[in-house]
């Protein structure tokens, strides 16, 4: 299948944990919100009957060309172009109102860090880019036009735990107007230099947090989460599941926080003796805590050493009704 060689270079996160988790039923409806190179889609596949169907969506114009084939060998697929805060919109017109299974894995793929034209590495010398979908939105170096330094340090704060944010924010500006930030190796010089000498060696390149943040913050990662993990759970029918897969503790964080946000949506205070907000369950957990790679899965697959992965499970009204303490009728 696929005659694209990255694929084959390409093991999926968490393979099958994630397959495991979303999988229920052979005739069902399921959506992969990030094709890549399929992975994830062609697993699901494999499980699913005849009468089974899934749709894929991916921001990236090089991912929808592989999903492409993939839908021409095997009329179950199916595969639009749009990032996943799109999915709403997406099953509206496939008509697909209830789903079986929505996934997620969440970041870049490694045929696009791979492509130093793409921008996303400092280890691979290219423009800076960082856009998944190269056919749409501003890339880097447009968006550090406008930026100053104290948002640029926020960014990188925010979104990448980096505990040197403000020299680092500093020093990417500083190259900036001397006219030295051209390239993916500027940047990555002006991380290294900005990073204290007691700092640049040992752990992870000192770069890293900042590429992540940055790649976060031009692709908007953190809306689409929101906006794309609540649609999930808004189209999925009971006992139906969502499994997320993130490669980084705040995305975990608010992936957690949209979660637990509709398993115990209550709103009272803690003193009240009974819920009077009215707000009903509609998930829950199939796993309170994240599930995270083996040992044995990290020494095949080195890229999933941080992945983490949330699962949940639609609940019927009724079975939302019974937890929230209400006994039937209208509250
Ligand atoms: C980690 S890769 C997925 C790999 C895939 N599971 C596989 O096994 O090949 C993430 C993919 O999701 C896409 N992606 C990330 N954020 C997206 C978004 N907001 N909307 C649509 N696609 C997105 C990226 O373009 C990339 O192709």
């Amino acid at each position: 299948m696929g005659g694209d060689k990255s694929y084959a270079e390409h093991i999926p996160v968490l393979r099958d944990a994630f397959i495991d988790a979303l999988f229920t039923d052979p005739d069902g409806y399921y959506v992969d919100c990030t094709f890549g190179r399929g992975g994830h889609s062609r697993e699901l596949l494999a499980k699913l009957s005849e009468n089974g169907r899934l749709l894929a969506i991916d921001r990236d114009p090089e991912a929808i060309a592989e999903g492409e084939r993939l839908a021409e060998e095997d009329g179950r697929f199916s595969i639009v172009h749009a990032d996943f805060a799109r999915l709403g919109e997406a099953l509206d017109e496939k008509g697909w109102h209830q789903v079986t299974g929505v996934g997620f894995d969440l970041g870049v793929s490694s045929p696009q860090v791979d492509n130093a034209e793409r921008g996303f590495s400092f280890q691979k010398n290219g423009p800076l880019d960082m856009r998944m979908d190269s056919s749409s939105g501003q890339p880097l170096s447009q968006m550090l036009e406008r930026v100053s330094e104290r948002e640029l340090a926020d960014i990188i704060y925010r979104f990448g735990d980096e505990r040197y944010s403000r020299r680092i924010a500093k020093s990417i500006l500083n190259a900036k107007h001397e006219g030295k930030l051209n390239s993916t190796s500027d940047l990555e010089n002006a991380c290294f230099h900005a990073t204290p000498k007691q700092a640049r060696h040992g752990g992870a390149h000192p770069a890293t947090r900042t590429f992540q943040a940055l790649r976060i913050w031009v692709n908007e990662e953190m809306d689409q989460i929101d906006v794309g993990v609540n649609a999930a759970m808004e189209h999925l029918k009971p006992g139906g599941r969502l499994a997320v897969i993130s490669f980084h503790s705040g995305e975990d964080r608010r992936i957690r926080d949209l979660i637990e946000a509709q398993v115990h949506p209550c709103k009272c205070p803690p003193q009240m003796p009974m819920c009077v907000c009215g707000k009903i369950p509609s998930m829950r957990w199939l796993q309170k805590k994240p599930v995270r790679p083996s040992d044995a899965e990290v020494a095949i697959n080195p890229r999933s050493r941080s992945s983490l992965m949330r699962i949940a499970e639609r609940i019927s009204e009724a079975e939302g009704r019974k937890l929230a303490g209400y006994s039937g009728g209208s509250l």
